[in-house]
């Protein structure tokens, strides 16, 4: 059966028109990720490329997208070509004139065409943007080409073109967000939430985090998400403690926490959202004093939120204040200027504050001035998380030893500040105690 673009394809036009104005007199190439083998013939389920979906809307790996502003037809696209042999197999695709056609590209070849085409394509620029090692095949084109180009300047003493990288390029389109785009995120967010509070009410003591991970999938599918975002987190009791643990295969144990962090891709743009709350519905006076102590942070954090706030100073603030908590809780002695400058705090606070959101769980964009090395100023249009934690390990003395409590919220940067995104996502531990298990 065959299929439609997504309905922003005439978005993507004007996100290329942008790009072009941007490129000058250079090109832009952009390849699809590669399609990875999970074992013997079998392939991973495939996602998209961002960036390629970013600047067409096209979804279908082998595909090349190439920019030359200097030309009187600038974008060219190379795709699959039309086998309908291989469609039985493999599923639709679109094929050079019907994407032509519904994707506003002004040329499209087969993608077999690449390595005799690319040559031409390229010869007039003054440089060119690309990734190197996101697909080593497209890689040997690109470098065949530039030597193709450099031998037919002769002998001009001219080497080879210009590098620069296409994701740094195209991160600074992507990181403040059009208002199609934060309503995407919003819809994102939302169904997230929602997959979240359902997990809540269905988790009990005896579960295995297995089950409640494909209870969360199910409640984002069925709510309209494509995948989840990223490998979801289903940590009970201290594999919480495994900042990325990626078993989910443990039994959930009454009077343990379950920490929870997952979200569902929207056209491709993923929430990204933590949630921790005891699996029985009661908090325990131990896990409560973390779980308060780290909500009273992330809400602090989160105020700071608007235009001009540096990513330096949310960081700075976030290890200060967990540093407080650390001593609060006796995790560790001492003062919390020697907390910091010897960095102690690491073994129960180990991550970021938070990062950029979009198409990439870590979305693109620079969190620095590449020119003076300063910390990045949030604008309005950014999206970014808010995610402070607090491990302390199951080996540890304490009588917190166990307990990992992380919050995640995702925050659009307005003029006026802020908006939480995932606000329909319930923090708050008695609210929490009320939904869990009914
Ligand atoms: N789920 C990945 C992260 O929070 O950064
Ligand atoms: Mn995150
Ligand atoms: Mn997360």
């Amino acid at each position: 059966m065959s299929r439609v673009p997504p309905p922003h394809v005439p978005l993507c036009y004007q996100r290329r028109k942008k790009v072009i104005e941007k490129l000058k007199d250079w090109a832009l190439l952009v390849g699809a990720q590669p399609e990875s083998i999970r074992n013997g013939s079998v392939y991973h389920p495939y996602r998209p490329d961002s960036n390629l979906f970013y600047l067409t809307g096209f979804t279908e790996a082998n595909t090349v997208l190439v920019i030359n502003p200097l030309l009187e037809k600038p974008v060219t696209l190379f795709v699959q070509p039309k086998d309908l042999e291989k469609e039985i197999w493999d599923g639709f695709r679109f094929g050079p004139e019907k994407t032509k056609e519904l994707f506003l590209i002004d040329q499209v070849y087969t993608i077999d065409e690449l390595p005799t085409k690319l040559p031409d394509l390229l010869s007039n620029v003054s440089g060119v943007y690309h990734r190197f090692r996101k697909d080593p095949k497209l890689d040997q084109i690109f470098l065949d080409t530039l030597d193709k180009i450099r031998l037919k300047k002769g002998r001009t003493g001219l080497g080879y073109l210009p590098i620069k990288d296409a994701n740094q390029f195209l991160g600074e389109f992507r990181v403040i967000k059009s208002q199609e785009e934060i309503e995407i995120q919003r819809q994102a967010c939302n169904i997230s939430a929602e997959a979240h509070l359902a997990v809540m009410r269905y988790v009990k003591p005896g579960m295995n985090e297995r089950e409640i991970h494909g209870y969360f999938i199910y409640q984002l599918l069925k709510l309209g998400a494509s995948r989840e975002g990223y490998g979801t987190i289903v940590a009970g009791g201290a594999n919480a403690c495994t900042l990325h643990y990626v078993f989910n295969d443990q039994n959930l144990i009454d009077g343990q926490l379950l920490l929870l962090d997952g979200g569902g891709e929207y056209f491709l743009q993923t929430a990204d959202i933590t949630r921790t709350y005891p699996i029985n519905g009661r908090w325990s006076y131990e896990q409560s004093q973390v779980y308060q102590g780290v909500l009273k942070i992330q809400k602090k954090l989160i105020d700071m939120v608007k235009p001009g706030v540096t990513w330096k100073e949310l960081q700075d603030q976030a290890v200060t204040w967990l540093c407080e908590l650390i001593l609060d809780l006796g995790l560790l002695p001492g003062r919390v200027e020697d907390m910091i400058s010897s960095g102690s705090y690491r073994k129960y606070y180990p991550h970021g504050v938070g990062h950029f959101l979009g198409l990439d769980v870590h979305d693109s964009g620079l969190y620095i001035d590449p020119i003076t090395n300063q910390s990045r100023s949030l604008e309005p249009g950014m999206i970014l998380t808010i995610e402070p934690g607090l491990y302390v390990p199951a080996h540890d003395e304490s009588p917190f030893r166990g307990i990992g409590v992380r919050i995640e919220d995702d925050v659009l940067v307005t003029q006026a500040g802020h908006e939480v995104l995932t606000k329909l996502c319930p923090k708050d531990p008695d609210e929490l105690s009320q939904i869990i298990g009914h």
